[in-house]
């Protein structure tokens, strides 16, 4: 049977760094309380829009793909934080690839939406629709950040990641996985009040910005991460064992280390780069997987997990 396989891969990081000691300037925090909460040291803040990270980071994965724009039929970007909404940053991407011989869609399920999207893309190959898919996950969330608010402000960041899927024969590609959404719990982690609940005004309304009940995330990411990846490597016929790393959605090193302990993971198969970049939503697992495959922790034929957990409340 026709899988998909990961062929390619890429990341776009903005230049400019806003450190944990920059944040104490302009707000009533500390390095310290950052760090010892969430892991995060620096964060990178984009003078560029989404789809120009996300292009970015196409390039980059189909250069590693050897492969050329015109070679893709579908680009997935996944994305809470576009360019516009109409058109999509999908759109602008496709333009500025010069993919002319994609469809090209954005996919938002917040800091789930990578691996939406990657499933979405590798089920597109199964099927037999398209035969080379290019997913990105882009995030220009500082647009978003209401920098008078300390608790959510701190944690997040800017960034693209970017991987080739392809069509394959072997027994490589995407063994299983799993989808999922608590719709009930949205108000835990949401943006209330920019779309079609907005008044049509130029101004944006206060509403605009990431409202959050930290601890109860926390507590279902941790549970909603771990559960999922035993599930997953269940329905693949693997062992923990058998894992060689697993690459988590990066919103805060405590989540991070409190679901490898659930599933009773050593430190040395876990990834994590949260210390540089902070949470940048979709983007985070795109842009892990490639330092990842940078610092030669991936070796060809490696069992990877993804796991990923956030607005909606999705999984
Ligand atoms: N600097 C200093 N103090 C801060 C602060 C900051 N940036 N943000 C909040 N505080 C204060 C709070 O006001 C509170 O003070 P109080 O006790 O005087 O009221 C205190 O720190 C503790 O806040 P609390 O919310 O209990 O901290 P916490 O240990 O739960 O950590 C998070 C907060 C947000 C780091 C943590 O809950 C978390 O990471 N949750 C998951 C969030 C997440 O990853 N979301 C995205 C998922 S995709």
């Amino acid at each position: 049977m026709t899988n998909a396989t990961i062929t390619g891969w890429g990341k776009a990081l903005p230049p400019s760094v806003l450190t944990n000691s920059d944040l104490e300037k302009i707000m009533d925090t500390s390095d310290e309380w950052i760090t010892s909460r969430s892991g995060i040291k620096e964060r990178r803040i984009s003078h560029v829009e989404t789809s120009d990270m996300a292009t970015i980071a196409g390039f980059r994965a189909l250069a590693a793909a050897g492969l050329e724009p015109s070679d893709i039929d579908l680009i997935i970007v996944a994305t809470c934080s576009p360019d516009t909404l109409i058109p999509s940053a999908a759109a602008y991407v496709q333009a500025k690839l010069g993919a002319t011989n994609a469809a090209a869609v954005d996919l938002n399920a917040a800091c789930s939406g990578f691996i939406y999207s990657l499933v979405f893309g590798a089920n597109m190959i199964r099927g037999g629709t398209n035969r080379r898919v290019l997913v990105i996950g882009a995030e220009k969330l500082h647009s978003y950040i209401d920098f008078t608010d300390r608790s959510t402000s701190v944690l997040f960041g800017d960034g693209a990641g970017a991987v080739v899927l392809e069509p394959t024969e072997g027994d490589e590609g995407l063994l299983s996985s799993e989808l999922g959404m608590d719709g009930e719990s949205a108000e835990f982690l949401c943006i209330p009040g920019f779309g079609t609940v907005g008044d049509r005004v130029p101004d944006l309304p206060s509403e605009v910005g990431v409202q959050m009940d930290g601890q109860e995330v926390f507590r279902r990411a941790v549970t909603m991460m771990g559960d999922s990846s035993v599930r997953v490597v269940e329905e693949a016929g693997l062992d923990f064992e058998d894992v060689d790393i697993l690459i988590p959605h990066q919103a805060n090193q405590r989540i991070i280390d409190a679901t490898a302990r659930r599933i009773k993971l050593a430190s040395d198969q876990v990834f994590m780069n949260i210390h540089a970049y902070g949470n940048t939503s979709a983007a985070t697992i795109p842009i892990a997987l490639t330092e990842a495959l940078e610092q030669g922790r991936i070796r060809p034929g490696a069992n990877i997990v993804f796991a990923a957990f956030g607005g909606g409340l999705s999984w």
